[in-house]
């Protein structure tokens, strides 16, 4: 028995949707998994990871207990090409690659609202687990441990080019630069926008696009951490980038561009850049 697991990059928040928006991007780990003679055993993962405390591990576990049946040995093989730690949705690939790789070896199903609520119990961010899932752009709320989602339906006209730097960024320190509470003129200007961007998408309207990624709540702090933020700022506005913004919590950054314009040569520090689509697919068993 083997089962091969696709799952997609992520890009949680987009700009003012903190915590909310996230899209599937077309990069992807695939999960492999075979029957072994005993245990849960990993290949392809670097040795730091290759212990219980890893994601895959965790999402396995908790799945087989969701289902209420005993742990089946197993052997996982990772071919990964979303790089980790640099808020492109790694740990949300390992959680619903685990999932859903747990599920196929046990021979049974679960519908993706299940799925999401085993995600959400091993970690909390609905923005990267939702699309990871489902694929292309999606509106992902947590309400009491569950996850009330909505794909929308938006028109595919541009690419994202995924700028990359070296270092990383650990969502747990992207995380506690946030300050506590934010004024009401912070938030009404989240709210505006974030409106915006899902109409502007979802309509077509790349006029309000710019506008419509602005935001107030982590982006102005989480740049700090970022060395060459206020420098790359400067890069998309020369090279007619139409709008950019953080990928979750840092320290990729996205440019966006029209789909039918050729961007080219586009270099950056050391930083690699990719030209990434929306994956509207999701995650898939192959
Ligand atoms: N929305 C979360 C954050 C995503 O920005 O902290 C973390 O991957």
């Amino acid at each position: 028995m083997m089962i091969k697991v696709r799952v997609p990059a992520t890009s949680a928040n987009i700009g003012p949707g903190f915590d909310t928006l996230g899209m599937a991007l077309n990069i992807y780990n695939m999960y492999i998994f075979n029957k072994a003679p005993d245990g849960v055993n990993f290949v392809g993962i670097e040795q730091k990871y290759n212990n219980k405390d890893n994601l895959i591990y965790q999402a396995i576990e908790a799945t087989w207990k969701y289902l209420k049946i005993e742990s089946i040995a197993i052997k996982v093989e990772v071919e990964s090409e979303i790089p980790i730690s640099k808020g492109l949705g790694s740990s949300a690939a390992c959680i619903i690659g685990g999932i859903l790789g747990a599920v196929g070896m046990a021979d049974k199903s679960l519908s993706n609202e299940e799925i999401l609520k085993i995600a959400m119990s091993i970690e909390g961010h609905p923005d990267n687990v939702t699309p990871a899932l489902i694929g292309g752009m999606t509106i992902a709320i947590c309400v009491e441990k569950e996850i009330e989602y909505m794909k929308l339906n938006i028109v595919d006209q541009y690419v994202f080019y995924t700028f990359i730097p070296k270092f990383n960024i650990s969502t747990i320190e992207a995380r506690r630069i946030l300050p506590e509470t934010v004024s009401l003129k912070d938030a009404v200007f989240n709210v505006s926008r974030a409106s915006m961007l899902i109409a502007s998408l979802m309509l077509g309207k790349q006029q309000f696009l710019t506008l419509a990624l602005e935001d107030k709540l982590h982006q102005q702090y989480r740049s700090q951490l970022i060395d060459g933020y206020d420098e790359l700022m400067e890069y998309f506005k020369k090279n007619h980038f139409i709008g950019n913004f953080i990928s979750g919590a840092g320290p990729t950054v996205i440019g966006i561009i029209e789909k039918d314009k050729f961007a080219s040569n586009l270099v950056f520090r050391d930083w690699t850049i990719k030209k990434m689509k929306i994956d509207f697919e999701g995650a898939k068993i192959l």
